[in-house]
Formats: structure tokens, sequence, C-alpha cells
């Protein structure tokens, strides 16, 4: 009886394949990728495969956490020779691929570490935040670049801009769980359409993070209801003008500012560099 139990139990838990998503990524991704599509399709299908890395707040440290995980093979996932690796950054990966258990979010209390893709925290180091500058994040829910910037440095302004309602809300629970009192003050919650951002938040920004919306194919494959599945595949499509809006928005707005600033007066306008992240596939998309 008990095995029986473990055995519904673990199904229970299994995620299930989408054979429709499937069906569309074959087709897709074999034409687009050609025979990587296979080493791809192979890490897509197996969430045991599934690297997280473990991002540590530096507003919560524990010392304890970080032997705990040196001890169970843990190790810095970023080292060396990069051009920009703050030591107040610590991220780390385990030798083989599993997941370390999330924290709940508790009121009042902060959270010791964050579980996200180590390649997520890429763009943020490409970015190189410095102290004391202007940031904005442009779609920031749920949160893991906005507190991996915070990991990294203290901005002077930081926006951290959301569209989606619940999203946003997410996004504004994710700040208070890694982010102490004071300095959550500092940042700023808004939940505009990122393509309208500066008729509403005219200010220049030194950095700009655009982690565009992308397909989250890893999520559809397991998706439960097949309707709902062959939905997405349709609104996938509109995604890239999405993508391209955001990104071309956001350039032209700024680059007529740093024009009419350079015109208007003689003080030095910020360079401002955008980095468009988009986890999943835009080119391809195109
Ligand atoms: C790839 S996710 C961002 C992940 C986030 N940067 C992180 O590291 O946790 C893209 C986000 O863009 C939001 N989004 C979608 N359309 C948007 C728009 N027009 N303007 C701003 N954000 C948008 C989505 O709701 C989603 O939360």
């Amino acid at each position: 009886m008990t095995l029986i139990l473990e055995h519904l139990n673990i199904r229970k838990h299994q995620k299930q394949i989408c054979q429709v998503v499937l069906d569309h990524f074959e087709e897709q991704y074999t034409a687009e990728l050609g025979d990587k599509w296979t080493s791809v399709r192979d890490v897509l299908t197996c969430p045991s495969c599934w690297q997280y890395a473990i991002l540590l707040n530096k507003f919560s440290q524990s010392a304890e956490l970080e032997n705990t995980l040196r001890v169970e093979g843990y190790y810095p996932a970023f080292q060396g020779t990069l051009p920009y690796l703050p030591r107040s950054l610590k991220c780390y990966i385990s030798r083989t691929p599993r997941r370390f258990p999330a924290q709940k979010h508790q009121t009042g209390k902060l959270k010791e570490y964050y579980l996200l893709n180590a390649a997520s925290v890429l763009p943020v180091l490409a970015l190189e935040v410095k102290d004391g500058e202007d940031v904005l994040d442009l779609c920031a829910a749920p949160g893991g670049k906005s507190i991996t910037i915070l990991q990294c440095a203290y901005p002077g302004q930081f926006l951290c801009n959301e569209y989606d309602d619940l999203r946003s809300r997410w996004l504004k629970q994710t700040m208070e769980s890694f982010i102490p009192d004071p300095l959550v003050n500092l940042i700023t919650v808004s939940k505009l359409d990122g393509r309208q951002i500066g008729d509403f938040k005219p200010e220049l920004y030194d950095k700009v993070l655009v982690d565009a919306p992308c397909s989250n194919d890893r999520s559809w494959l397991f998706s439960s209801d097949t309707q709902q599945a062959k939905l997405r595949l349709i609104q996938r499509k509109e995604l890239s003008s999405l993508q391209f809006q955001l990104l071309s928005k956001i350039f032209l707005v700024d680059i007529a500012k740093m024009i009419s600033e350079l015109l208007s007066s003689s003080r030095n306008v910020h360079r401002m560099y955008i980095f468009f992240f988009c986890c999943c596939f835009f080119l391809f998309n195109l």
C-alpha cells in the first residue's frame, strides 16, 4: 500500500510533456537549429537536468549557508577573468544538476538566496552597473535581474517596471524579500507598458536592461491544457514584434533625448547602454 502511494506521489510530481507543443518545437527547431536541436530537446524535456544557480543575498549574508553549499559540491558560477565581476556578487552552481529548496516569502524577513539560471546573471554583468548610476529595468518581474543588479552596485535612481498587474505585485514582493528597508524605499516600481515608458518617465538613465518577454518554451512544453498550449503557440508568433517594439521605442526615445540634451546644454550626457536579453530565440522568431 505504502509503495503504491509513493508511486502515485512520484507520478503526481512528474511533469508531463504536452505532445502538441513538442511536435511544434520538433518542426520549428529542427529547421532552425539542425543537429543541435537534439541536445537542446534532451535538456528541455528533462527537468532533472535543468540547472539552478543560487544567488546569495548580500543583504542577508550567512557564512553557514556558503559552507553548506561548498560541502554539498556547489562552487562559484563566475570566477576570475570576467571584465566586470563585483566581489559582492556571489552565485553558486552545483557540479550535478539539481534544485536547492526555495525559501518562502515571510513578511519582515529577508531571504538568504534566490534561485535562477546562471545565464540570467550574464546580462547584468554585461551592464556593468556602478554605484550612483541611474538604472531602468524595463521588464522586471519577477525581479531576478533587478536583485542581481543590487548585489553588484547601489544605483542612484532605480526604476523597475513591469506591465503585468500580477507579476508587478510579485516583483514588489521579491524586492521586499531581498532588499532591506532603507534601500528598498529608493527603488521605484512602475506598471507601465515598456513601449510608452518615455512618455511617462522622461528621465535619462545610465543603464537600461530590456529583458523582453520571451517564448518561455520550457514551461509551455509541460502545459497540462492542450487547448491553452495551442493558443500559446499562435501567440508566440507575435512576440518578436513586441520585443522589437520595446527595444526600438526605448532606443529611439533615448537617442532623441540625447541629441536634444547635447544641443541645449553643455553638461555631460550619460552614455546609455541597452542590453536586449531575450531568453528564448528572439533571432529565430524574426
Ligand atoms: C523575461 S520576463 C522578465 C524576467 C525578469 N527580468 C527577471 O529577471 O526576473 C519578461 C517580462 O516582461 C513583461 N512584459 C510583457 N510585455 C511588456 C511590456 N509591454 N512592457 C513591459 N513589460 C512587459 C512580462 O510580463 C514579463 O514579466
